[in-house]
């Protein structure tokens, strides 16, 4: 059987930056530039890399960012102040606060702490609530956004189609979720989210047309869990023990890449998949962020 086609992230993404671009300028001329604040609780490694790629997307772009670097001792008071701050400055389009946070702060209060205008993670409650609604006024989660584009612009149809969603996070699974059971012309599929309490994954996988997995656990997606021609979202970054690396570990996705890609129709590669969606998305968010506020 010959391999799966790669959904190449980084292609899509720049076709959606080049568009961005041109809104930006479009801005410029009624003298708004977008700007976007990230803030960062510790010195989480992953963190600091994510962060630091969502800068590099602003600058590239010409979004102003800032970020706000506090010691992992910081409390939640003082967060929430700076956060009002942020509320505050009208140069300040859009707001990150980079998860995790460390556990003495909750994270639910301050996801809600963000006016969900300036709140282009799409965590706020009322955000939250929209996307359950489908009121498109509101933002969607960046990384579940990008995944619908990413299927959207590889022509894969969604509407009417089997989606298994591996993991019920907040980030991802959840609304990922919300999102493809949309009676929308870019959704309308029937969702199953499988969790850890979900007795047969292999079996729900495998009536799959279409698979994201969110879950975090490296590798998990074997290709016995796959039928063939079915399309393979990996969204997982998991870091493993390999005495045979240079630095003796390296980043693996959700998804057993190498077999599934002798079974699946189209896979995303990963690197290189969702995460240039996800960039792509906080951007097109802070744009239109920054329209709206005019
Ligand atoms: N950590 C992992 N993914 C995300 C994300 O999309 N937004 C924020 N704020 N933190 C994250």
């Amino acid at each position: 059987m010959s391999a799966g086609i790669l959904i190449d992230g980084r292609t899509i993404s720049e076709q959606l930056l080049g568009e961005l671009q041109i809104e930006i300028r479009g801005l410029a001329g009624s003298g708004i530039q977008p700007g976007l604040a990230f803030v960062r609780v510790g010195e989480d490694p992953a963190s600091k890399v994510y962060v630091g790629r969502k800068e590099k997307a602003c600058a590239d772009l010409g979004i102003v960012s800032r970020t706000h670097v506090l010691p992992e001792s910081t409390s939640e008071t003082h967060l929430l102040r700076l956060i009002d701050e942020l509320n505050a400055d009208a140069s300040v389009h859009g707001i990150l606060v980079q998860a995790p946070l460390p556990p003495h702060i909750r994270s639910a209060v301050v996801y809600s702490s963000v006016v969900p205008g300036k709140d282009v993670d799409g965590f706020h409650p009322v955000n939250v609530g929209k996307l359950m609604l489908g009121d498109r006024t509101g933002f969607v989660p960046c990384t579940p956004a990008g995944i619908q584009e990413l299927l959207v612009r590889s022509d894969v149809r969604l509407s009417g189609a089997e989606v298994v969603i591996l993991g019920r996070g907040t980030i991802v699974g959840k609304p990922m979720a919300a999102l493809l059971c949309q009676k929308d012309r870019n959704a309308n599929a029937t969702i199953t989210l499988c969790h850890s309490g979900t007795r047969d994954i292999k079996a729900h996988c495998l009536r799959a047309d279409i698979i994201i997995a969110a879950m975090g656990v490296p590798e998990f997606l074997k290709a016995d869990m796959v039928r063939p021609g079915t399309v393979v979202i990996d969204v997982g970054v998991n870091r493993i023990n390999d005495p045979a690396a240079p630095k003796g570990t390296r980043l693996v996705g959700d998804v057993d890449f190498a077999a599934v890609r002798q079974v699946a129709g189209r896979i995303t590669p990963n690197p290189g998949g969702v995460g240039p969606m996800t960039i792509a998305m906080l951007m097109k968010n802070t744009v239109r962020a920054a329209a709206l506020s005019a």
